[in-house]
């Protein structure tokens, strides 16, 4: 008979059969990453993945092992040239995030305890994202006596926090009966410039995109509240259920936000859900000179946001906030006979703090809050008040320095660290200026200079910097303006 722990010569593990050749590759990984981030600023933004790169991610799946240095050494030469480019100083693209060093340290931390955040008081990591959320609430002055759950970005947050509005609202067990037996039909409200997480939330919701009732903005792409106001009424008359407003604290396209205290005041008069959709705006809510902008955030009945785009964390990490926590919790709590907890007690599924997984639709959840967690501590809120103001401050630069251009013209009010516009000439209008700017953005990317990308305002295709960028420098918006300006010029040299 074998003894306990002896080795069966059939029995195997994923566990390295030489810990000391993978401890040398683990040091020698960490050594380059650091070397990586700290010389982003000497590497192109971006290039483009050559095809025969491409070509090598369709090869089958591998039956057989291979050497640990040898996989690494594939990643060095095929995966780590060709990044999406975000964490560079002059990546504004989308909105993106750059991420830290203590940031990815954390991920090999979490990844290493591979700890299972679905709930349970006995374990530590609940702990650890219990008081990230608490910092989160305290750091956006939301009530502490709100529930709240770390998600994977803020999608999912909006998913959740619209879900929670939904069966709310509803006036039924919706839950239960399902959308099917709503004696109306639910409507909710956004202006027109609400982000495209919020129609998929809704059309996941089972309400169909119709239900999301897009309202005009004004010239600071707020939405219209007169509009508003009328739009509800009329619903009311025609025979629908109005049940939520979602307000914008940073939409995407401009930074526009949304006058959040009148919508605050209008959902209490009419007794709707206010949700707002604060990806990266509601930060400035640290901003010293930004923070009265994003005022009224802290009376939405649930606010979702992202700590992978404007607190810098490496993806993916977001949170949905809601100010009632028993409307939350009965939103998503299940209790089958195999996850059956709370009920105080000793063991891996005694004591009574909350399981996340009652407040959102993941059971299975990673140690997301770790790398939260150290970075709060690394900087402190203070220190990302200031680079968030610094943010806002190199947006307001970049707008200058665009307003300074005859070749340049700013294509909407910069009111956070969004900044649109676009390079015009004389005698130059159109479809064919629109062709010009939207090679000058891929100009942009080509040649490694900087990656912006493009939207549509009023009609028109504009260049849009979204900052989001702990390391830009100023020097690197006159690059920036310098750059387009030449590209501009040669694209239209023979007109
Ligand atoms: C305003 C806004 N809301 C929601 C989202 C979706 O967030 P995520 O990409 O983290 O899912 C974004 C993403 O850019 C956004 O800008």
């Amino acid at each position: 008979m074998k003894r306990e722990n002896e080795n069966v010569e059939s029995e195997e593990t994923l566990d390295p059969d030489d810990w000391e050749s993978m401890r040398k590759l683990g040091h020698k990984m960490l050594d380059d990453m650091l070397d990586y981030m700290q010389t982003v600023r000497e590497r192109p933004v971006w290039q483009p993945v050559p095809n025969q790169i491409k070509a090598h991610f369709s090869r089958p799946a591998p039956q057989q092992p291979q050497p640990p240095e040898e996989i690494y050494e594939e990643f060095v030469e095929k995966v780590l040239p060709y990044p999406m480019g975000n964490i560079h100083p002059r990546f504004w693209g989308w909105i993106l995030g750059t991420g830290t060093v203590m940031g990815a340290f954390a991920e090999l931390l979490a990844a290493s305890m591979n700890t299972n955040t679905g709930g349970g008081d006995n374990h530590i990591a609940n702990h650890v994202e219990k008081q990230v959320i608490d910092w989160i609430k305290e750091i956006l002055r939301y009530p502490q006596s709100a529930s709240g759950v770390l998600t994977s970005g803020c999608s999912a947050a909006n998913i959740i926090g619209l879900t929670v509005a939904r069966n709310a609202k509803a006036g039924f067990d919706l839950r239960r009966k399902g959308l099917q037996s709503a004696p109306r039909k639910m409507v909710l409200y956004a202006s027109q410039e609400v982000h495209s997480s919020i129609q998929k939330a809704v059309e996941l919701l089972g309400l169909g995109s119709e239900a999301l009732r897009r309202l005009p903005v004004n010239d600071y792409f707020q939405i219209d509240l007169e509009a508003l106001k009328a739009t509800i009424t009329k619903d009311r008359e025609d025979g629908y259920q109005p049940f939520c407003v979602v307000g914008a604290a940073g939409t995407t396209n401009t930074g526009g936000i949304d006058d959040l205290g009148a919508l605050a005041d209008l959902c209490q008069q009419e007794n709707l859900w206010l949700h707002v959709d604060g990806a990266f705006g509601a930060w400035a809510a640290l901003a010293p000179r930004a923070r009265n902008k994003v005022a009224g955030m802290e009376r939405a009945d649930s606010l979702a946001l992202d700590l992978h785009k404007w607190m810098y964390m490496p993806y993916e990490i977001g949170c949905i906030l809601v100010r009632h926590e028993e409307q939350h919790r009965k939103a998503f709590a299940v209790m089958p006979e195999y996850l059956v907890h709370g009920e105080g007690g000793r063991g891996l599924s005694g004591g009574d703090l909350p399981w996340f997984s009652d407040y959102g639709f993941q059971l299975s959840r990673g140690f997301r809050a770790l790398k939260a967690w150290m970075s709060l501590k690394e900087h402190g809120s203070c220190k990302y008040a200031r680079i968030i103001q610094q943010n806002i401050d190199q947006a307001f630069y970049l707008g200058e320095l665009v307003n300074a251009s005859p070749e340049l013209e700013l294509s909407a009010p910069v009111t956070l660290n969004v900044v649109c516009f676009r390079y015009v000439a004389p005698d130059m209008d159109g479809d064919a200026l629109d062709e010009v700017n939207k090679r000058i953005v891929i100009e942009l990317q080509e040649q490694g200079v900087a990656v912006l990308s493009g939207t549509i305002i009023k009609g028109k295709y504009v260049l849009r910097a979204a900052n989001s960028n702990h390391r830009s420098r100023r020097g690197d918006f006159d690059v920036l303006v310098r750059e387009v300006i030449r590209m501009g010029k040669e694209l239209t040299a023979d007109n």
